[in-house]
């Protein structure tokens, strides 16, 4: 029986860089999360029978949505729900089960990194057929849903046991409760080099993973511990947990700090990493030796050859367009392309699609390739290890060869979190106005070269996405480039990313701090950061 429940609409349903994210708080009130995924419905219009994929991070509230949306779903002519145990599955799982299945779609619930519980963070996001986040002609028709909607559909109907693994009738649907590591695992082992690994862990390689009490944990386990021999205790906090224990599960400097302590103290093992909330992101860390997000995409492409996944070489390369350029020079040397598409995994979703990329990533934290169609945290942890498992390298060895081979990108990202909106807005658009009269002003030792708002043509659909980010490009490659996040909760946050080109040859051994403090001053002189927002300091560096 479906019931009909009348509603108006919320303000604000708007998906940003990924998906619709609010405050628990917000998610919790009537009608609220209803409308949400009843909008979706109605955009995509399943035909009947179609399958569903629904699986989120663990997070607070994550059970409540599950049911909503499995009534939702079997009201809306849905065949077939796949729902992971426990309603986990990480966010590259997810797209992996929405394509083995041949489902029509997937609705993946995460806040990512940020932190979790009552009073934080929530998140809806669709994904399409291809695995990957809905592009923005359909969260654009989404939110315009959003603002028209009168009633949402649902079936009266117990909760469904997420904890058990089987198949329940709700309605005329099926609710498949599945295994939510196995299918991903086992697609790492048609990548990775396994064998390798296993044999480079008889020898003596020794790595740690924080799982950050997220979804990681799990699968994890599974693979390093069970399947490739790393001994139990190498993954740490791996129990997801609805609070993630209390911390941001965002693996950086700030909220990784006890592993980047192991990773520089005395008894660092050969490798570290860490994923984040919904296991797309990664951090790489060698002993004593930080590998920024940037480089690792650099590196990997310039490796992956060495994973039988990659044994035939790469289509192509494509990168966010704050990530530093550190990739371009790889593609460059590989003789291939290199694509600069706007913040947020979904713009690499047609370049995937259509086969002109094969890894992509972005300075935030994001690794990914065509295996499915987000980024993926413990895919680029294997991808490391195969590649220091085959070379027989250290982590440190490795960067040092790479950057004396490609020069180096000295890189950081400074964020000014929690700004009053106005405040922010008003930096953009002063800088914005401004960017014509910088080309040819000098900052210190810096000359500007160019300055303009980045613009996206996406070269298989030939659809444009303006105002990106703003760029100030200064002669000899160093850049710095203005942003306003788009995942934030909570005001504005304004990114700032820095980086400075050092040839092959120059000073390749330096701290990333002395390396950027001229683009530091030329960046507080170009935007006026201080004056805008009173800060002397940003919230967070990476
Ligand atoms: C999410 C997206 C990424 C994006 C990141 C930062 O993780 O999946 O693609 O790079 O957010 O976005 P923001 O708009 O906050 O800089
Ligand atoms: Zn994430």
């Amino acid at each position: 029986m479906i019931v009909t429940v009348p509603t108006t609409p919320f303000a604000g349903q708007k998906p940003g860089t990924s998906g619709l994210r609010k405050k628990v708080k917000v998610f919790a009130q009537a009608n609220y999360a209803e409308n949400f995924i009843q909008s979706v419905f109605d955009v995509v219009r399943p035909e009947p029978g179609a399958i569903l994929v629904i699986g989120g991070d663990g997070r607070y509230h994550n059970r409540t949505v599950i049911q909503q949306a499995i009534r939702i779903a079997a009201a809306n002519g849905y065949g077939r729900v796949l729902v992971g145990k426990g309603g986990i599955l990480s966010t590259p799982a997810a797209s992996h089960v929405i394509r083995k299945y041949g489902a029509s779609g997937g609705l993946v619930l995460s806040a990512s990194h940020n932190p979790g519980g009552p009073d934080e963070d929530f998140g809806i996001k669709y994904n399409i057929a291809n695995g990957g986040p809905a592009p923005e002609g359909i969260t654009d028709a989404i939110y315009a849903r959003t603002q028209g909607i009168d009633r949402w559909l649902t079936v009266e109907t117990p909760d469904v046991d997420l904890d058990a693994i089987g198949e329940t009738a709700v309605g005329t649907m099926t609710v498949a409760v599945i295994d939510p590591v196995a299918d991903y695992a086992d697609l790492m082992e048609t990548l990775f080099d396994f064998a390798a690994i296993r044999q480079a862990v008889a020898d003596g390689l020794t790595a740690t993973f924080d799982a950050m009490s997220a979804v990681t944990g799990p699968y994890a386990i599974e693979i390093l511990e069970k399947r490739l021999g790393f001994p139990a205790g190498t993954v740490r906090n791996g129990i997801p947990l609805e609070d993630f224990g209390g911390h941001h599960p965002d693996p950086n400097m700030v909220h990784a700090k006890e592993l980047f302590d192991t990773m520089f103290g005395p008894d660092a093992p050969d490798f570290g990493a860490a994923s984040d909330g919904d296991g797309d992101r990664n951090l790489i860390v060698g002993k004593a030796r930080f590998v920024t997000p940037s480089d690792s995409l650099a590196m990997l492409a310039a490796n992956a050859h060495l994973a039988p996944g990659y044994a035939a070489g790469l289509k192509g390369i494509a990168r966010s367009m704050p990530t530093s350029a550190a990739a371009d020079r790889v593609a460059q040397a590989l003789g291939i392309p290199l694509y600069e598409t706007p913040t947020g995994w979904k713009f690499f979703g047609n370049l995937l699609d259509a086969g002109m990329a094969t890894i992509c990533g972005e300075e935030s934290a994001g690794t990914g390739s065509d295996h499915v169609r987000e980024k993926d945290g413990l895919w680029a942890v294997l991808l490391w290890l195969n590649i220091l498992a085959v070379r027989k390298i250290s982590v440190d060895a490795l960067a040092r060869e790479h950057w004396a081979l490609y020069g180096r990108n000295y890189y950081a990202r400074h964020d000014y979190e929690a700004l009053p909106t106005e405040a922010a807005d008003a930096l953009m658009s002063e800088l914005s106005a401004s960017l014509s009269t910088l080309p040819g002003k000098a900052f210190g030792p810096l000359t500007v070269a160019v300055a303009d708002s980045f613009s996206y043509l996406d070269p298989v659909d030939g659809s444009t996405s303006a105002n990106q980010g703003l760029r100030v490009l200064f002669e000899g490659g160093s850049r710095i480039v203005f942003r306003l996040s788009g995942t934030g909760t909570e005001g504005a946050t304004l990114r700032v990313y820095l980086e400075r080109f050092e040839p092959a040859g120059g000073e390749l051994d330096r701290e990333t701090p002395d390396m950027l403090s001229d683009l530091i001053a030329a960046a507080d002189a170009i935007a006026g950061i201080v004056r805008h927002t009173g800060r002397n300091e940003p919230s967070v560096i990476t």
